[in-house]
């Protein structure tokens, strides 16, 4: 009788395990590309998920734990997935997930990640030199966006106040940020201990790009108020309405100023890997750092995001730490050991997930991928266009897109049908889209993410909230 331990590391069980597993997910598959589940979203309020879980219940049934599981979970795969900037993962990417779980490779010591380690330099070099980030480019894999924007800036602090990582900052510093960019650029900065003011926010324009006017003008009055402006974050694009900022514009001011400029790509960094959209990404190359989420444009699976800079030996300024149990105390241009430049000590093998899709299909997949997702987007704008009671926030220049019914009396029953009509639509289906306030108006909003999407698709979304719309006429 073997003991649970040789139970629990049994090939022949784990064989068997990963094939029913692998069964599952392939008619998850099928079901969910062919549009045979009738929603996107499962049938459930929290409360009843909550009611639906209980840590000490163990059926000791794996395969009927991962049944429900999945019953419960959001179908990203489903053509009619038309949300939030969460990838419908490649079943080639998950493959790797789960190769690279069993492994654990990919803790940022090189002896624990040797092969991680060295792609995840390899692909970061690639993505920064695309980027038209020079010679010298290059970076790290780190947990998402969120965390590569708050390390970029850390980097950035480092630099341009080179006594904050040991002495803090009692003068009063600051980034310039869009109203548009995404919250976790505040965050990031009111970590850092910048408070509220550590954030200049820089009002947009009528497409919702960072006005270059008020950028100079808030510069200006920081420079009044005492404020030492150090850097200028710019978004490519925003998250609301997916609006790239003027990025040659913001680069030069930079360099005029002597200040930091940091791209969030997390969203349309990817756009670097298709020749024809790459127009959008333009002024990238005068960056000091940009991030780019992996896990949304190129369908990786979460969380897998790069940051890189213009000069990647600047990474080692922004965690200046001693840890001789992990490695020696030298502080070279060392990219072997990527823990010395990430916040994150144990990390997943994030790299193994991205080189899976390049060996599978080469760069073909993201290039067509990339095209689809902005031909699906024109599609939906030019047929919202043809509709007299709606109305779009802009021209969408990525595949994010903001529309509403203004079929109203006043902006304020405007904003009650919208809302009214995105609860009926995932509360009955089969769609899922999200919602979004700007400037007082609640639009529907929509990112074509999956490229399985059709015409039909987008003509049947458009009949289903024109039909809900005519209810509340
Ligand atoms: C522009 C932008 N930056 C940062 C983030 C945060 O990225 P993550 O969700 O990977 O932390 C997002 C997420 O949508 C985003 O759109």
């Amino acid at each position: 009788m073997k003991n649970i331990f040789e139970q629990a590391y049994d090939h022949e069980s784990f064989r068997e395990q990963g094939y029913q597993l692998v069964d599952l997910l392939a008619d998850y598959l099928k079901k969910a590309t062919s549009r045979d589940y009738d929603k996107v979203l499962p049938n459930t309020s929290p409360q009843d998920q909550l009611a639906k879980w209980d840590t000490n219940n163990s059926g000791k049934n794996l395969n009927a734990f991962f049944q429900k599981v999945l019953a419960n979970s959001t179908k990203l795969q489903h053509p009619k997935y038309m949300g939030h900037q969460v990838s419908p993962t490649l079943p080639v990417a998950a493959l790797a997930d789960l190769f690279s779980a069993l492994l654990n490779n990919g803790t940022g010591v090189f002896e624990m990640g040797p092969a991680s380690n060295a792609l995840e330099y390899q692909i970061c070099e690639m993505t920064a030199k695309k980027m038209g980030l020079g010679e010298q480019s290059g970076g790290f894999l780190t947990s998402g966006g969120t965390l590569a924007n708050l390390t970029a800036l850390l980097t950035a602090r480092a630099i341009k106040v080179p006594d904050a990582w040991e002495e803090g900052t009692g003068k009063s510093y600051a980034f310039l940020v869009s109203e548009q960019s995404h919250y976790c650029v505040d965050r990031a900065v009111r970590i850092m201990g910048w408070g509220a003011a550590g954030a200049i926010k820089v009002k947009a324009n009528e497409k919702f790009q960072m006005d270059n006017e008020a950028m100079k003008i808030a510069y200006e009055d920081a420079q009044k108020k005492g404020i030492t402006v150090i850097g200028v974050v710019a978004s490519a694009p925003s998250t609301a309405t997916g609006s790239y900022d003027d990025l040659p514009a913001i680069g030069a001011f930079c360099k005029e100023k002597d200040l930091w400029f940091h791209v969030d790509a997390a969203h349309g960094g990817a756009f670097i890997f298709s020749k024809n959209q790459s127009y959008m990404l333009k002024g990238t190359e005068l960056a000091d750092s940009v991030i780019m989420d992996f896990h949304k444009m190129l369908l990786v699976p979460a969380l897998t995001t790069a940051v890189m800079y213009k000069d990647r030996r600047l990474a080692h300024a922004t965690f200046d730490q001693n840890a001789s149990y992990l490695w020696s105390e030298d502080h070279t241009d060392e990219w072997e050991n990527s823990a010395k430049v990430t916040f994150e000590c144990t990390k997943l093998m994030m790299s193994i997930k991205v080189q899976s899709i390049i060996e599978t299909y080469g760069f073909d997949l993201w290039e067509q991928y990339l095209d689809r997702v902005i031909y699906l987007t024109r599609y939906l704008e030019s047929q919202i266009n043809k509709e007299v009671d709606w109305d779009l926030a802009c021209s969408p220049e990525a595949n994010i897109i903001c529309y509403r019914w203004i079929g109203g009396k006043d902006t304020e029953h405007n904003n009650t049908v919208n809302a009214a009509i995105r609860k009926r639509i995932i509360e009955e289906g089969p769609f899922y889209i999200v919602m979004t306030s700007i400037e007082g108006k609640t639009y529907l909003r929509s990112t074509l993410m999956n490229p399985l999407s059709t015409e039909q698709d987008i003509d049947e979304l458009i009949t289903s909230i024109k039909n809900l719309a005519s209810d509340f006429k």
